[in-house]
């Protein structure tokens, strides 16, 4: 078995994507890299520092702006700080303005080519499992293992659902399905990196199917590497 150095994980919101790779990383002892928080901070600095999602500001915002991801200083159900020009901003980058403007913000060519770099030189090191949209198709095609796990709308929608109402938060679940509807139209049809599986990525469906079986495939997949 030839561990793989770089490993790439893409697919929609709530597909268990993330729980997959913090699993696999822990399991590696490689780097956990969830690449959907470098856009949330760009959408929360946006929103808070411009009154207008303007092409042109948000990109400029994008290639001022600090981000950076470390490992987590609170125990309040964390896997990660994220600070953006110093500030902690993990939970508010999860709020639901963020959610509704991230895919037009994340959509922008020139936000794309400012938050690409970064992963990429992060990514380049090795020893790394990250997440996204685009990681195996554009980020690092190099990648030795490349996963797109997939599930229905409805049954993602209903794990973000839980996920609020664990958080105390008061959104419908008609509401919660609406807008990741409304976001996977926007993150697959977008010109730029749109959302798909490489044509060499190995394509998993977390429907009815518990995160530890989803790892348990994926190591099945390690050893074939
Ligand atoms: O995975 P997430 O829900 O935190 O991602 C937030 C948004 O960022 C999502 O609408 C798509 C976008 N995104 C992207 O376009 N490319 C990535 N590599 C990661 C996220």
């Amino acid at each position: 078995m030839r561990i793989p150095c770089i490993v790439a994980i893409d697919g929609p919101a709530a597909s268990g994507k993330s729980t997959l790779a913090e699993k696999l990383a822990d399991f590696l002892g490689y780097l956990y890299f969830d690449t959907g928080v470098m856009y949330r901070a760009v959408t929360l600095a946006a929103l808070r520092e411009l009154d207008t999602l303007d092409e042109a500001m948000v990109t400029g915002l994008a290639e001022r702006i600090d981000i950076d991801v470390r490992p987590p200083s609170v125990q309040d159900g964390r896997k990660y700080d994220v600070l953006m020009n110093g500030e902690d901003v993990t939970w508010q980058i999860r709020c639901p303005e963020v959610d509704a403007n991230v895919s037009q913000v994340s959509a922008y060519p020139g936000v794309r080519r400012a938050m690409t770099a970064q992963q990429r030189r992060i990514g380049q090191r090795g020893r790394v499992v990250m997440v996204g949209r685009d990681i195996g198709t554009v980020v690092l095609p190099e990648a030795d293992l490349k996963i797109y796990l997939d599930a229905s709308v409805e049954e993602r929608a209903r794990r973000r659902y839980l996920e609020v109402q664990q958080r105390g938060e008061n959104i419908s679940y008609q509401s919660i399905l609406s807008s990741m509807k409304k976001r996977d139209q926007i993150d697959s049809t977008r010109e730029v990196a749109p959302l798909r599986p490489a044509d060499d990525a190995v394509i998993l469906n977390s429907d009815g199917v518990t995160a530890e079986e989803v790892l348990e495939q994926v190591k099945a997949l390690l050893a074939d590497c």
